[in-house]
């Protein structure tokens, strides 16, 4: 599996002009990662600076392929940008209605945000996300 990290949507554009859809989706964001298998799109997370406050990168969301789901992508997912964004907070947006996407930020160590409904955070560890 093939993990990229794109600091800008264009660069994203410019890369893969077969998924412009995906990229139209992806209006307000800064960055793109993608895993991509063979030629196929598997992931794509999308995220942001926290503009209120540095430290924090958020997560607009994340998608899995149905395909590639329950293997363990969206785990290796977080695994990554950990590692791109080392001793940054990761706040990610989970629908409150959204129960597998709770399941899975909890499993991956979030917690709830209280002051947000629909946020999830977890705090940066020395090397990045566990
Ligand atoms: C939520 C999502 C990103 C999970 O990605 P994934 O690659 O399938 O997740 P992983 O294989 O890394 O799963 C890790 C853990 O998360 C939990 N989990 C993942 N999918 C689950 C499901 N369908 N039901 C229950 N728990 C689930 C499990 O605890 C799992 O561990 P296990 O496989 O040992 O049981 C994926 O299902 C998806 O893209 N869903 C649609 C879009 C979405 O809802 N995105 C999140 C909101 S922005």
């Amino acid at each position: 599996m093939n993990l990229t990290w794109f600091e800008r949507r264009e660069d994203w554009e410019a890369h893969y002009p077969g998924h412009k859809l995906l990229y139209e989706i992806t209006d307000e964001t800064q960055y793109i990662i993608t895993a991509f298998k063979n030629d196929e799109l598997a992931g794509l997370m999308k995220l942001c600076d926290e503009l209120e406050n540095p430290d924090v990168m958020r997560v607009i969301s994340i998608w899995i392929n149905p395909k590639y789901r329950k293997q363990g992508l969206g785990t290796r997912m977080y695994e990554f940008l950990g590692q791109c964004i080392p001793g940054r907070t990761i706040s990610a947006e989970v629908w409150d209605s959204n129960n597998v996407a709770q399941d899975f930020h909890e499993r991956l160590g979030f917690v709830h945000d209280p002051s947000s409904l629909n946020r999830y955070i977890k705090e940066p560890t020395e090397k990045g996300i566990d």
